[in-house]
């Protein structure tokens, strides 16, 4: 009995508000897990590269001259200075703005002024991390014994094979938000729609709320639900990959994906970055009016997950409990706590 209820009761609250969580999610979570850091189409073509801020750390992920894409820590291996400033550009070498040592497009040490190259042992180089593309989907590991991506998230892996058009696409639109809620917050109330007849009153009169799908799978879940209006006879898919990922494809002759990345930035707040991708060159009217849509039920949740956050700092409780529609949710903790090593909450 004691069980059963242990089983039915959400993270405790604490984890999303004590600074001793947080920083044990660093460690334990970002900087040892596989993340989505962007796709493929951002890295396009040679000297192509953007910076991506995780467990904090900043890393460069870039195009080499052999049309390679790397991932490595955006840190000068003379004295530690960061070396690339910018958020995203093409570049023929890196430079340190510090004593001038520049760097190949994979990260190797190109000049190194008043050394001589030969001597730098490993500092000859910007430190690699695992880095694996599924799909153009580009995930990061810095765990350097990381078991590879593809095994660990195997069936997912198998899930996403049948979207074959993700390679074809590229993020038109993204958009960053800043949301005072802690990053599990976020993912909560991506993982259940017990809220969505409530909330999302545009979303319950789209979709067939009655047949609404939460299917759970290691490592990730899929929620899919048929659309009551349209013309479209394929359901929309939303995914949720551990830890921080959304993939959510919606029907329409040519594909296209949104993806959200859910990035911490304190116990109580959390930087969410939305892109949206398409197949076309430009915007279209029709993308425009699911972007839109897109928009409106974000912009609902994030006042829940707000008003959510002022909620865990309460005396009343200090958890949850799962209604049986939030086996998303559950899943989700059972994942946090397994990777976390928290014994029997
Ligand atoms: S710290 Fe980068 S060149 Fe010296
Ligand atoms: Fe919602």
């Amino acid at each position: 009995m004691t069980t059963a209820n242990k089983i039915n009761h959400t993270l405790a609250y604490k984890h999303y508000v004590e600074d001793q969580y947080f920083q044990e999610e660093q460690e334990k979570i970002f900087a040892k897990q596989w993340i989505f850091v962007g796709h493929a189409s951002q890295v396009a073509k040679v000297g192509d590269f953007f910076t991506f801020e995780i467990a904090n750390e900043s890393i460069i992920i870039s195009k080499d001259k052999e049309e390679k894409i790397n991932a490595f820590y955006n840190v000068c291996p003379h004295r530690g200075t960061r070396v690339e400033k910018g958020k995203s550009g093409n570049k023929k070498v890196f430079i340190c703005s510090y004593h001038g040592w520049t760097f190949k497009l994979d990260g190797s040490v190109n000049r190194a002024p008043n050394f001589d190259k030969e001597s730098l042992g490993n500092h000859n180089c910007m430190t690699h991390i695992n880095i694996e593309v599924f799909q153009s989907l580009i995930f990061i590991n810095l765990d350097p014994n990381a078991t590879p991506f593809q095994e660990e998230y195997k069936e997912l892996v198998d899930s996403l094979k049948q979207y074959t058009f993700f390679d074809s696409l590229k993020s038109l639109r993204v958009t960053e938000r800043v949301i005072d809620a802690n990053w599990k917050a976020v993912v909560d109330n991506y993982l259940e729609c017990d809220h969505c007849k409530i909330a999302h009153p545009a979303f319950a009169k789209t979709f067939d709320m009655e047949n609404y799908n939460i299917d759970t799978f290691d490592r990730f879940t899929c929620q899919y639900s048929e659309m009551k209006q349209g013309d479209a006879t394929d359901p929309a898919f939303f995914y949720w990959v551990w830890p921080n990922l959304m993939i959510s494809v919606y029907p329409g002759e040519e594909g296209n994906i949104t993806t959200s990345q859910i990035l911490p930035i304190a116990p109580n707040k959390s930087l969410a970055i939305y892109s949206y991708f398409f197949s076309t060159d430009e915007i279209t009217p029709k993308q425009q009016e699911l972007i839109e849509f897109v928009d409106q039920v974000r912009s609902e949740d994030f006042e829940l997950v707000e008003l959510l956050q002022t909620g865990f700092h309460t005396r009343a409780f200090d958890k949850g409990i799962y209604s049986p529609t939030e086996h998303g949710l559950k899943e989700f903790h059972r994942q946090y706590r397994e990777t976390m090593d928290l014994p029997g909450q």
